[in-house]
């Protein structure tokens, strides 16, 4: 363990909340926080295809008054979260509910963060120069609808700048989900690259988290079941949507996953697909997808033990390897499993070699590259984006 001599802690201020067929037991969730008049948080695509309707019902049975705000376009800009707050204003709301995937989320969390701050969401970006977030969010209660971001139980929200063409996080204990609602019957009817991509989003996590340099017991926990759950159930999930128990236990993945970022962030891959998404409009799922093996293939030899025990908890027999020998094959069991659920290399968003250099440093400035296993140069980012244009699934 890299950090072994330092004080650590873990906390999540977030009641978690699962089951199969559980929307009935909303309304009593929100009016245990007592939200009178929540702010459905959403986006148009969740309206269409009939989700937000199936979690009105129970709140309008049980006469909840609540205001839908689905001004989200696509990943949140700045803007997106200046409208809900002012929509969250007009309507006098005291609370949130989100449904979907990040996005929805995301979004409602930094909505609270303005207001409960008072100030625009882009003051609080955790960078140099800006403020902590000192206020608690009103209370939100987050109904994820996809199995990836795990933004139902993470302390962070990554929001895009728009003018800087890039995404940012704001995170705090502050701005946790009250309450992460959990059930899988709203994740069926999602198509089978998004369900790929997201769960290789909730997989990374796991391997992020528990590889990088702020890793610690606690953390370690949720990680490792995070990984078995993937390696289990993410192919079932992709094969056939409506298997409720691969759903289930992606959902679990995903939020067990989500809960071992703790107060910490992740690495490479994710410093890699946050400033790409802030220049190419690649689904974050599909761009960690694109981009966790060829990372793997640079990471590995940082934490060789780990990486054994990751090729364990997806099923591998490692009986009679070295530790380098079963840090490899974690590496191929990722490539194994991508290759089954169809990811797609970052060629197929339109990125090409001449914009590798700029991405590159993009990467290498975020404050993710800090804590990746291995150390990291411009150079070697240069060289996994070369690997991520050609690698093949
Ligand atoms: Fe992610």
């Amino acid at each position: 363990m890299k950090n072994l001599y330092e004080l650590h802690h873990y906390e999540s201020p977030t009641r978690m909340v699962h089951g199969i067929n559980i929307l009935p037991q909303l309304p009593a969730e929100v009016s245990r926080l007592g939200i009178k008049r929540p702010l459905l948080v959403t986006l148009p695509p969740m309206i269409a295809c009939g989700l937000v309707a199936k979690v009105e019902a129970p709140l309008k049975a049980a006469g909840i008054d609540y205001v839908i705000f689905d001004g989200i376009h696509g990943e949140p800009t700045c803007e997106d979260i200046a409208d809900g707050s002012k929509t969250y204003r007009e309507n006098g709301c005291d609370g949130f509910i989100a449904v979907g995937g990040g996005a929805a989320i995301d979004s409602a969390k930094a909505i609270g963060v303005e207001i409960a701050e008072g100030g625009p969401v882009l003051d609080y970006e955790c960078a140099e120069g800006k403020k902590p977030l000192s206020k608690r969010i009103p209370p939100l209660v987050a109904i994820p609808t996809t199995a990836g971001t795990g933004s139902e139980v993470t302390l962070w929200a990554v929001i895009k700048d728009t003018k800087r063409e890039y995404k940012f996080n704001v995170g705090g204990v502050e701005m946790a989900a009250h309450v992460a609602f959990i059930d899988p019957t709203l994740q069926t009817s999602l198509p089978a690259d998004f369900t790929a991509g997201t769960g290789m989003d909730a997989l990374c996590h796991a391997i992020e988290c528990y590889t990088c340099a702020y890793a610690q017991p606690i953390t370690d926990c949720y990680a490792l079941y995070a990984i078995e759950l993937a390696g289990k159930y993410l192919r079932r999930a992709v094969a056939c949507g409506s298997d409720l128990e691969a759903r289930y236990g992606m959902a679990l993945c995903a939020m067990f996953a989500g809960a071992t970022y703790g107060t910490d962030s992740a690495g490479a891959v994710h410093a890699l697909t946050q400033t790409l998404g802030g220049i190419f409009p690649i689904p974050h799922g599909k761009a960690v997808a694109a981009t966790l093996v060829p990372v793997m293939e640079f990471n590995w030899m940082g934490e060789p033990g780990k990486y054994k025990r990751i090729a364990e908890a997806l099923g591998e027999d490692t009986t009679g390897l070295t530790e380098s020998e079963g840090a490899k094959l974690a590496v191929e069991a990722v490539h194994k499993l991508a290759s089954d659920i169809g990811i797609k290399s970052i060629a197929t968003f339109g990125v090409t070699e001449d914009d590798i250099p700029r991405l590159a440093q993009a990467a290498f400035d975020d404050p993710q590259t800090i804590g990746n296993p291995r150390d990291l140069t411009v150079d070697d980012y240069v060289r996994i984006y070369q690997r991520a244009l050609t690698i093949q699934y």
